[in-house]
């Protein structure tokens, strides 16, 4: 089984996401970032998400803010005031752990050098302060998969051609890509080319068991979204990258390029530069996915949701 570290701000794809890691792996810890809403929400529903699995997974509070700057906009537009759909879940058994998240990625892979696979679904702040204490932190990781990025810069974010988690804490992002020599960026372009059918999708809701029928629940806000933005099919980014972290054979196609974040920028700001062309003679640091096998993907998903036939 894949042992997996997740950094997230839940969420409703994050939500999937831990689903998925629960169902397919084992998961040492989350870390928390602020992101998609504020951090008191998005610590309260990765506790409202282990209890919902039933698991014992050790939650880590990170930073309330990003490096340097506040963004204009959260994403509670997408995830609901509350970032779970604003369903008006009771609160929580399981407790967020004391020890600060950056803190704690740096002791559980020191504790599991080599073994752990970092997953990063959120803005990377946490990975990024764990990374300025101690930047050692690359070495002691199996893989960093990262969802984030808009590689051919269409993105997600209101104003400016980013991606949402790149776009939140671009300094951050900065920092990671930077640090990192190898990782798997799975960007908002490739989510889009992966979405699921809705009348599909609808069906394993309803064959599935209580994680479908709280999924079914916490989707109603950014399905809704989605719909006023004509997207059409089911979008679930960190979905999609959590598909990669637990099994990377599922990719089928990517490239092999330096990927670099605009820090200024009069238009362009957290957009994600990537070198198609190598020019900027910089070394390789990412696995730019650009696709995988959309029926694994989606047996992955169906198994979260106890919809497996
Ligand atoms: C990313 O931003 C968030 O809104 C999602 O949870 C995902 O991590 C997509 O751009
Ligand atoms: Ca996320």
């Amino acid at each position: 089984k894949p042992q997996l570290l997740i950094d997230t701000d839940p969420g409703v794809d994050d939500a999937l996401a831990i689903l998925m890691a629960h169902a397919h792996a084992d998961v040492a810890g989350l870390s928390v970032a602020a992101g998609n809403v504020g951090l008191a929400h998005t610590v309260r529903n990765a506790r409202t998400l282990i209890d919902l699995v039933g698991a014992s997974t050790p939650i880590f509070a990170g930073c309330p803010t990003p490096l340097v700057r506040m963004p204009e906009e959260d994403a509670a537009f997408v995830h609901g005031k509350d970032g779970l759909g604003d369903v008006g879940f009771p609160e929580p058994k399981a407790q967020a752990g004391d020890e600060q998240a950056a803190l704690a990625l740096l002791r559980l892979t020191r504790e599991r050098p080599g073994e752990l696979t970092l997953v990063a679904l959120a803005p990377l702040t946490n990975l990024a302060l764990a990374l300025r204490l101690d930047p050692s932190l690359p070495e002691r990781v199996a893989r960093l998969v990262v969802m984030g990025g808009a590689v051919t810069g269409h993105g997600n974010t209101e104003k400016v051609p980013a991606e949402f988690n790149v776009g939140f804490d671009p300094e951050s992002a900065h920092v990671v890509f930077e640090a990192f020599p190898q990782f798997d960026l799975v960007d908002w372009e490739a989510t889009l080319r992966h979405a699921f059918d809705e009348t599909e999708f609808n069906h394993w809701l309803v064959a599935g068991d209580h994680r479908a029928v709280f999924f079914g629940k916490v989707f109603q806000t950014a399905r809704a979204f989605n719909l006023k933005k004509q997207r059409r099919g089911v979008i679930a980014a960190d979905a999609l990258a959590m598909a990669v972290a637990i099994d990377p054979s599922i990719i089928t196609r990517s490239e092999n390029r330096h990927v670099a974040v605009e820090l200024d920028g009069r238009l362009t700001r957290g957009a994600t530069v990537v070198d198609w062309a190598g020019r900027l003679g910089k070394p390789v640091n990412a696995r730019v996915v650009l696709d995988v096998d959309q029926q694994r993907f989606a047996a992955m998903v169906r198994k979260a949701l106890g919809a497996e036939k």
